[in-house]
């Protein structure tokens, strides 16, 4: 574990580590091939920050337990439903944005590896996928999107490794209206969530120093929410268009959170 690079938590330099260094366009080739000649050699090509891979070839190289705590947002596998809230993908086509397929939510080889990697998780979507599993939650995240009386889902729910109680999320996400309008996010992905939900559940679920995980990372939402609050992170995203677009909202971000730095340190 300690040939893993590290960062020191709570200064301009954690910050600025995962963009200088972190994104990461592996040849799965070569990872397949199995380039490291030892353990120890291979946890020196792993890295923290934004991986443009699949989350499974990324996931067989971390040790046991690695992340403290996964936030992953899969495909629902709902795409073959008829109404508007079964189109999470099919939204896409129908507007501007790159589309993803979301007809097959992962299988079991993903959450047996998932649950390997990490300690606790956090699973958007699992009530479409419930039976993939492995036990019951007494709590579940509740976001409501406050939707009013538009005909796409209320709420999206997230299943959690955690026993504490239902937990509810409120914030606006309808169209061109959002919860915070002062700090408007733009919008890159058909399903992307606000970056206030990733900072609401690591506010509420994950403690200082935590090692987090986002298997989907789709528009970078959660990975700038860790890089705001301080979070160390591993992120996956498969798709080549969403992951430059992904990286570059994130990198425009992280320059942003840098300049408030240098000038309040100028
Ligand atoms: C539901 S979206 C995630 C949305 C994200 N939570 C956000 O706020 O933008 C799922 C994303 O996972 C990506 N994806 C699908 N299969 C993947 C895989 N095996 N590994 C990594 N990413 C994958 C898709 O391209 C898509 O962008």
């Amino acid at each position: 574990m300690d040939a893993i690079p590290r960062t020191t938590s709570g200064n301009l330099q954690t910050r600025i580590c995962p963009v200088k260094s972190g994104f990461h366009s592996l040849n799965r080739t070569e990872m397949r091939l199995g380039i490291w000649s030892s353990q120890q050699e291979r946890l020196r090509y792993m890295e923290f920050g934004y991986y443009n891979a699949d989350c499974m070839d990324i996931m067989r190289e971390l040790p046991d337990k690695f992340a403290d705590l996964a936030i992953v947002d899969p495909p629902y596998g709902i795409k073959q439903g008829g109404d508007k809230n079964h189109t999470r993908g099919k939204l896409a086509s129908a507007t501007k944005y790159h589309t993803f397929d979301d007809s097959t939510p992962p299988g079991e080889a993903y959450f047996s590896e998932l649950f390997r990697v990490s300690k606790n998780q956090i699973i958007f979507g699992a009530n479409h996928f419930i039976d993939r599993l492995p036990i019951p939650s007494s709590c579940w995240i509740v976001w409501d999107k406050e939707n009013g009386k538009s005909d796409f889902a209320d709420c999206e729910l997230a299943w959690t490794s955690f026993d504490k109680a239902v937990r509810k999320f409120a914030f606006r996400w309808q169209g061109m209206l959002q919860g915070d309008m002062k700090h408007k996010e733009k919008r890159i992905h058909p399903t992307q969530k606000p970056v206030a939900l990733y900072k609401w559940i690591l506010t509420n679920f994950a403690k200082e120093g935590d090692i987090i995980l986002d298997t989907h990372v789709g528009s970078a939402s959660s990975l700038i929410a860790c890089e705001d609050m301080g979070f160390k992170y591993i992120g996956c995203e498969i798709d080549k268009v969403f992951y430059e677009e992904s990286r570059k909202r994130l990198e425009e971000h992280t320059k942003q959170i840098n300049f408030a730095a240098y000038l309040q340190e100028a």
